[in-house]
């Protein structure tokens, strides 16, 4: 085990990055704490307000956000962030060299089951004479991050992420406040029994996804010729966190269910960091069409289709699309 900083320096990451990613950790503590002190700490439940993408915000996705947001700003080392919780980008020092996207909460129906909830971030570059008021500065492919990870705020806090350079996990060690790294290159396997996908959304898929997932379920009395199990934490930190741990496919696939929305991930703060994480394990993360991560966005809030994990079972998924 070896704690947070001397690791990254060990892996050659810049020291203004560490600094970046040890004030994110530090908004991820607090957080960590709160959620921690549960239903004490009077951060569960819904307020009566929506985010610009409609949806009721949950207390602790107000608090994260606002935790996360004001650490980062006055830390100086950011010259903007977006955020799930934001309508726009929101400025901070015109020097920063980094921009963060985050989402504060995911797996914000679970807040109140006291089920499994993350924190997802994503930090890019900008360029010398970016505007830190121009959301545009955001605009950039998943193959520009810096760093990409998560904070599970499980029975344990942990932390996966990458530089660029492997996916290791780090756990919280609440005794002294730091993460420790407990596991380096977390690989995952290319073959799995496993699968992660909401199957009350089955009708609203399009053909190729149907038929794939009615393949998996058919187990050894269908094409594959083998029994499938299926997992579903409704939270992508969470699935996504079992898929690096024991293996699997996940995905959130295109559907039909409302005419305005074909999907539901968010490109920037959930579908570019895990995809960074899960190819860095091994694994892949694509859309039907191509992979995530040289997607060129087109704004900060912009939805994908995710299909992620194990190799021989993502090829296999896009097979159907062919
Ligand atoms: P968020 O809580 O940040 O809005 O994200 C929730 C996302 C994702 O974590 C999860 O995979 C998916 O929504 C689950 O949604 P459904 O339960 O609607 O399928
Ligand atoms: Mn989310
Ligand atoms: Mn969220």
């Amino acid at each position: 085990m070896q704690r947070l900083a001397p690791a990254l320096r060990e892996d050659g990451v810049p020291l203004d990055l560490i600094s970046l990613i040890k004030t994110i950790l530090a908004a991820c503590k607090e957080i960590s704490f709160r959620v921690g002190q549960g239903q004490m700490s009077g951060v569960m439940g819904s307020t009566l307000d929506e985010n610009i993408q409609g949806e009721v915000q949950k207390r602790l996705d107000v608090v994260a956000n606002q935790l996360f947001k004001d650490i980062t700003l006055e830390s100086g080392f950011v010259r903007a962030i977006s955020s799930e919780e934001e309508d726009t980008s929101v400025p901070g020092n015109p020097n920063g060299k980094y921009i963060v996207s985050f989402d504060p909460l995911d797996g914000s129906s679970n807040i109140d089951i006291n089920s499994l909830i993350g924190t997802i971030f994503s930090i890019m570059e900008v360029d010398e004479d970016a505007d830190p008021s121009d959301p545009n500065i955001f605009m950039q492919p998943g193959t520009s991050q810096v760093c990409a990870g998560y904070v599970l705020y499980g029975p344990s806090t942990m932390l996966a992420m990458t530089t660029g350079n492997g996916t290791h996990f780090y756990t919280l060690d609440r005794t002294h406040g730091s993460f420790m790294r407990t596991e380096r290159n977390v690989q995952i396997e290319p073959e799995t029994s496993e699968f992660a996908v909401n199957m009350s959304n089955q009708r609203f898929w399009h053909e190729p996804m149907k038929n794939y997932i009615d393949d998996l379920v058919a187990g050894s009395d269908g094409p594959r010729g083998r029994n499938f199990n299926m997992r579903w934490i409704a939270a992508m930190v969470g699935d996504v966190h079992r898929v690096l741990v024991r293996g699997g496919i996940f995905a959130y696939p295109a559907d039909t269910k409302s005419a305005d929305k074909p999907y539901k991930l968010r490109l920037m703060y959930e579908a570019n960091p895990m995809s960074f994480l899960v190819e860095q394990a091994g694994g892949l993360s694509v859309t039907s069409t191509g992979r995530i991560m040289e997607m060129e966005p087109s704004g900060i809030h912009q939805r994908v289709e995710v299909i992620l994990g194990a190799k021989k079972e993502v090829e296999k998924c896009l097979s159907y699309y062919k």
